[in-house]
């Protein structure tokens, strides 16, 4: 089982994510447990103050130190030590597939949702085993991307998504984009689906998708396929071919 701890002012901005799709069947078999904890709970104050001005100057407010650091005392009383305390800045590392895979090995996971202007920076020397960020763009909190690193991680522990082979043929977890996808009907307002697909011959359909896949991540995500793990010898002969026919089409 592992269990996310998530500290936020905004709990309720997880009762939609949490209640639908994967995440929720997640919860519901077990495999994952997900707990809010609101921020406001570990202030010590009349008000719940959880921010103040920025010693220095300047605009906006930064997440104080006392609640977040209570709040994860009260986590660790109740279950021991966590195995990763992660806030949520987009200063942090980009978060990758790999590390969802890294995560969904973790036994229990604590996330800190930043908000405002920042965290103060003891929270991050001190508290943080790592920062993560979703992606380089500035989001108004750490809520969205907590949500974001909760689904990844849900759908790829075992048992979580039905078939084990669709997350092992995820494209990030094979390293390359995925092939097009077709479904009946076979022909809808004059748009037809490749005829391979229809002819089936398995071994052929394998390989159309595989240099589909390949196609598509070269004119997309060239920088994927920089990645020797992503490819096999079949794929630098089919990807050399793409290229060469790349070549002389550009000529
Ligand atoms: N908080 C604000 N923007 C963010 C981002 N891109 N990733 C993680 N946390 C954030």
């Amino acid at each position: 089982m592992l269990t996310f701890d998530i500290v936020t002012i905004f709990p309720r901005m997880f009762d939609g994510p949490l209640s639908e799709g994967v995440v929720a069947r997640a919860i519901q078999r077990g495999v994952v447990g997900v707990r809010i904890h609101d921020l406001r709970d570990h202030t010590t104050d009349r008000h719940r103050v959880v921010d103040d001005v920025p010693f220095g100057g300047g605009p906006g407010m930064v997440l104080k130190p006392e609640p977040l650091f209570r709040a994860v005392d009260a986590i660790r009383a109740e279950r021991g030590e966590p195995s990763a305390i992660v806030p949520t800045s987009p200063d942090g590392r980009r978060f990758s597939h790999a590390d969802a895979e890294r995560i969904s090995r973790l036994g229990h996971v604590v996330i800190l949702c930043g908000r405002y202007e920042g965290v103060d920076e003891r929270v991050r020397l001190h508290l943080a085993t790592e920062e993560i960020s979703i992606g380089d763009y500035v989001l108004s909190g750490g809520e969205l991307p907590a949500m974001v690193i909760v689904d990844a991680v849900a759908r790829i522990v075992p048992g979580v998504v039905g078939d084990d082979q669709s997350v092992a043929g995820d494209t990030f977890a094979r390293g390359l984009l995925d092939f097009a996808q077709y479904t009946r009907p076979a022909e809808f307002r004059g748009m037809t689906v490749p005829p391979v697909l229809l002819s089936g011959h398995h071994a052929e359909i394998e390989r159309w998708r595989r240099r589909e896949a390949l196609q598509r991540t070269l004119d997309r995500r060239p920088d994927l396929l920089e990645d020797p793990a992503a490819l096999d010898a079949g794929d630098r002969a089919l990807l050399e071919e793409l290229l060469e026919r790349r070549e002389k089409g550009a000529q």
